[in-house]
């Protein structure tokens, strides 16, 4: 159906109608309109498997039965956005066989906090990284003509009161952290639908956020498709359509929020125009989805070989001291710990998918080596005899050559709904890894969380994985990296701080009973972490391989570039290693800044996964925007390039520059400043059009208040005066100076009126 037929359809249909079709019918049902042939839609969760529920049945997670594959704390790791779009295509394939018009992901909120409860449904620390996996996992479904819900929108990053917690971060922090990943997916992908999230930013709900909803959604990324609540997150129904919420979900039972739509409309307080644009975007998409409805099949043994693979493509190998991975025939081998036998694959709530069937890692190495187990701990609140099974630990440690650890956050302590108390491990893990490797220092631990965990022992363990949540197959996954079936090639989608004090939203999470702060702006994450050279534990973008790889050769296509412009990075990679595997190509932008504007010291801006046999060499090619050296300027109100040099760099990780160039950016944008009683001195001096009047008050007022003497000391060098009268304010120097003629206190109005006319005239750079 044409926008034409649906704009007719929407005029043949009642007020009552059109209401309804703007709330759920239930858990999991849009309402169709029988008499008009609109037909009702099916959605469900989200985001790493389906969990596909009967109308009524929220209570309880439980769904039907299907592939759950790894989370995305896990599928970040990859750095892979092809297999991103395989696993979108996967997902969409299961999706049309169930019936499934919407799946409600991808889930794409920033990992602010470690604490964060529901970490482990989300990608990264950074917004780059989320935003280009997120687009290759829409499309991935979406080619498959089922919708999807890009979530939660926006800045939910804490479970500790989701439905009511205010954030209170600037513009900036917004635009450049907390919002560029949904402008990237919804820009590169066109995502069916969008989710508002529950919280409220500066006091205003998401759901009826005119300025996320409408202004920078629509107006500004050009969304087209519906935004539907979270579940429950529609405080005032109208006030949300008025914002720019189409579909309320779960919509309520007995329809009292359709009739407040009617009557608004009747009462003339709001618009029938409003009303019908969010019933276009509904049917819109509703037609889309339906068109595409088909009767198949897929096979759960085929997407469970692929969900398998996608955790090999993803775990990532955090430390490898003398060689002790993969581990060699012939080696005795101990597993300790319960999760070698009971994988921990996925977190709890929304997100929580029946399996097919789990592969956990003790069975699967046992199919082909002969393991030792010892169960090693039990859950915190259990009875088991703690001492007994330390023992057996040690012992069957003390029995072998390599001990492998298996250790992680239990799943009720990483769930949707609430958050993590601290960051450590269970006191019984850490008890048991002094133990054992005391019998036995050639150690391996396994990691199995959704989010950094610290690691007082790290330097006492020869061995490092960190496997996250990865899905239903992660026990063939992680004894294939075990015994080196399979080469390693994850890196750490975010930074691994030593400890969580040094996080820097330590102080401010998860906020006071109203609000949270983010007073940490803009340096989240690794752009904290390396823009102030901290110590790490493991910094963001960091992995190792079996196998080891050479840079050099690092070349632009230009020297410089303006607006609208891209420039060709190129670099060679040559595995220099005895072993073929996969190495994922990080290329960083990063900025002279002479302005000083606080900034990252590096942003992310490109990533490839390239696979290299023994000894081979490729060229590995980066398209480089001249918009991905922009910050966003409060001052100049929008996205803008500073006229400066600028690096591109190709790191191994966040904190490691192996290689870089130099561009230059002739940005050509009208950069005017307002002039005002605030303006500096140093300010005016830096613009052509208002240099020669601010030249004139730094001398007068130079030489005025240093007195000539003073005045040739400074002439013969110091320039820490300089600075001194270069940062005076115009206010202040009115005030000053009203008396001497530099200033006429009746004309400052018309000085400062003239100053800006200049600036405004002052030609662009061309
Ligand atoms: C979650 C969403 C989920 C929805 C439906 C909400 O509580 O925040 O992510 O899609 O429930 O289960």
């Amino acid at each position: 159906m044409n926008a034409k037929q649906i704009k007719e359809l929407v005029k043949e249909m009642t007020l009552e109608e059109k209401a309804s079709l703007c709330s759920g019918r239930d858990n999991w049902n849009l309402k169709g309109v029988e008499r008009l042939g609109i037909p009702s839609i099916k959605v469900a969760d989200g985001p790493h498997g389906l969990r596909v529920k009967d109308p009524n049945s929220y209570e309880g997670i439980e769904g039907r039965r299907a592939v759950c594959f790894p989370s995305a704390c896990c599928t970040a790791a990859s750095f892979d956005e092809q297999m991103l779009g395989r696993l979108g295509d996967l997902l969409g394939e299961e999706c049309v066989a169930e019936g499934i018009d919407i799946l409600l992901g991808p889930a794409v909120n920033i990992k602010r906090s470690p604490l964060n409860g529901r970490n482990f449904e989300y990608f990264s620390e950074d917004p780059y990284l989320t935003g280009k996996l997120a687009a290759a996992y829409i499309k991935g479904v979406q080619k498959r003509g089922v919708g999807t819900s890009l979530k939660h929108y926006a800045a939910n990053n804490q479970e500790t009161r989701r439905t009511t917690v205010s954030i209170k971060a600037s513009e900036r922090t917004m635009r450049e952290i907390y919002l560029r990943q949904f402008e990237i997916a919804v820009k590169e992908a066109g995502p069916y639908t969008v989710m508002a999230a529950y919280n409220r930013i500066d006091g205003v709900f998401s759901a009826q956020s005119e300025w996320l909803l409408s202004r920078v959604l629509r107006r500004e990324w050009g969304y087209k498709g519906f935004v539907m609540s979270d579940w429950g997150a529609t405080a005032d129904r109208v006030k949300g359509l008025k914002a720019g919420l189409d579909l309320e979900m779960p919509g309520s039972a007995s329809r009292v929020t359709d009739k407040e739509i009617v009557k608004a409309v009747q009462d003339g307080k709001l618009k029938t125009a409003v009303l019908e644009r969010a019933v276009e975007r509904i049917l819109n998409v509703i037609f889309k989805v339906h068109k595409a409805r088909k009767k198949t099949t897929f096979d759960f043994e085929t997407h469970h070989r692929e969900a398998t693979a996608i955790a090999e493509n993803s775990i990532v190998l955090l430390k490898n001291e003398d060689g002790i991975l993969p581990f060699k025939k012939g080696e005795r081998i101990a597993f300790i710990g319960e999760f070698a036998a009971d994988t921990p694959y996925q977190g709890g709530g929304s997100s929580h998918v029946t399996p097919y069937r789990v592969a956990h890692t003790l069975s699967c190495a046992q199919k082909t080596v002969d393991i030792l187990y010892a169960r090693g701990f039990a859950p915190e609140n259990s009875q088991a005899d703690g001492g007994a099974l330390l023992d057996e630990a040690v012992n069957a440690a003390k029995a072998v050559d390599k001990v492998a650890l298996f250790l992680g956050v239990p799943s009720s302590v990483e769930s949707e709904g609430y958050d993590r108390a601290d960051m450590l491990l269970p006191e019984r893990q850490l008890a048991l890894v002094e133990a054992v490797v005391r019998a036995n220092p050639n150690a391996v631990v396994l990691l199995h969380n959704g989010s950094p965990v610290e690691l007082p022992f790290a330097n006492k363990i020869k061995g490092l994985l960190e496997t996250y949540k990865s899905g239903e197959g992660a026990g063939e996954a992680i004894a294939n990296i075990l015994f080196g079936a399979v080469n390693p090639s994850g890196r750490l989608p975010e930074t691994f701080p030593l400890k969580l004090s040094d996080n820097p939203s330590y102080l401010n999470f998860p906020g006071d009973k109203k609000e949270v702060r983010y007073d940490e702006g803009v340096f989240l994450g690794y752009r904290y972490y390396a823009t102030k050279a901290a110590d790490v534990l493991f910094p963001f973008g960091y992995g190792l391989s079996y196998t080891k790889f050479n840079y050099g050769g690092l070349k632009l296509s230009e020297t410089s570039f303006t607006n609208g412009d891209s420039v060709t990075a190129s670099v060679s990679v040559t595995n220099a290693g005895g072993a073929d595997g996969k190495e994922t190509v990080q290329l960083y932008v990063s900025s002279a800044n002479k302005d000083k504007i606080p900034r990252p010291i590096r942003e992310l801006k490109g990533f490839k996964k390239i696979f290299l046999k023994a000894g081979e060499t490729k060229e590995v090619s980066f398209n480089v925007s001249f918009d991905d050296l922009a910050y966003f300027s409060p001052e100049f109100g929008g996205w803008t390039v500073q006229n400066d040099v600028h690096y591109i760099q190709i790191a191994s990780d966040a904190h490691t520059v192996l290689l870089q160039a130099e561009i230059f950016a002739d940005a050509k944008y009208d950069r005017r400043i307002t002039v005002n009683d605030d303006t500096t001195i140093g300010e005016l001096l830096e613009h052509e059009a208002t240099r020669a009047f601010a030249q004139t008050v730094f001398d007068r007022m130079s030489g005025r208040l240093l007195g000539d003497k003073a005045k040739d000391a400074e002439a013969s060098g110091t320039t820490a005066q300089d600075s001194f009268w270069q940062s005076v304010i115009l206010g202040w120097a009115m005030r000053l100076f009203k008396t001497t003629g530099i200033f006429d206190e009746e004309k400052y109005s018309s000085v400062l009126n003239d100053l800006n006319e200049k600036l405004k005239n002052e030609k662009k750079r061309s």
